[in-house]
């Protein structure tokens, strides 16, 4: 029988830790969080970080700007928040509208204050061992193995996908764990032949159910970082979790797996800081 990693109640308990930290010793943090634009999922995100922020006993500073924003002016309000003192996390909900290069806004926020992780430096950072901000969803994967009693050192890790939000910080953190890593993509050769290597196999491709059991070595464990609807309006991941669980020690299901650990890792980056 396999082990249900459950992120639900992981992502719960770090909520509660970081809540319990902010009101026994009186931290003052402020995160701002900019949207630009309607994007529908985008709105519920960031509902969802402002709620999170709530809970934790952090401020937050709403911008939702409109469509038309310019990217001078999205880059006018950055340099605001960069020099104001009281805010120390700034995150621009993403995507931004096609007009605006996204790489010159994430380039605009100050690293100290980067609690997305996505600037250049903070990437760098993670690259050489130095402390930095770690982007939430592979931090989050981390949490998700620990907390799991999951022993990370020493194990073949193999990670379908090479975003720079999710696969490579992916594969930077796990091998800061002491793991073998291999990163696969959609122009590796023989996929399968790579992934039956795995003690953990990390997916984030972006294909609805794409990993079924014949890439999953007996006994492996499963993280499923990805995040679709299906025919019926159900909710997927990148992995045929009916197929693929029977064979794996231990799995993330979707929902309730990978996706809340997000918001509880943003959490974590704005009250421990770097
Ligand atoms: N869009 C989808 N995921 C994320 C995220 O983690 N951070 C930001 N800023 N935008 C996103």
């Amino acid at each position: 029988m396999y082990q249900l990693i459950d992120g639900k109640r992981i992502s719960q308990e770090i909520k509660d830790e970081l809540k319990e930290k902010v009101a026994k010793q009186g931290l003052k943090r402020c995160l701002a969080v900019i949207k630009v634009g309607n994007d529908p999922a985008s709105g519920v995100y960031v509902n969802n970080k402002k709620k999170a922020c709530e809970y934790v006993g952090i401020q937050s500073l709403s911008y939702e700007l409109a469509e038309e924003t310019t990217e001078e002016e999205l880059l006018k309000l950055i340099e605001e928040l960069n020099t104001k003192e009281d805010v120390n996390g700034i995150l621009v909900q993403l995507p931004l509208p096609s007009h605006i290069d996204e790489d010159k806004v994430l380039l605009a926020i100050d690293p100290t204050k980067d609690v997305d992780g996505f600037h250049p430096v903070s990437v760098g950072n993670l690259s050489i061992g130095r402390p930095g901000y770690v982007s939430c969803t592979p931090a989050g994967v981390i949490q998700l193995l620990k907390r799991s009693g999951i022993e990370i050192a020493g194990k073949e890790c193999v990670v379908i996908g090479r975003s720079n939000i999710v696969g490579k910080p992916m594969s930077m953190l796990l091998l800061r764990e002491n793991a073998t890593v291999t990163i696969c993509h959609s122009r590796t050769r023989d996929l399968k032949e790579v992934t039956k290597r795995a003690d953990i196999l990390v997916v984030a491709i972006g294909k609805p159910r794409f990993v079924d059991e014949t890439f999953v070595k007996e006994g492996a464990v499963v993280i499923d970082v990805g995040i679709h609807r299906n025919e019926n309006g159900k909710l997927c991941g990148d992995v045929d979790f009916d197929k693929v669980a029977p064979h794996t020690s231990a799995i993330t299901p979707v929902p309730g797996g990978v996706g809340p650990m997000t918001i509880a890792m943003l959490m974590h980056n704005c009250v421990e800081g770097i």
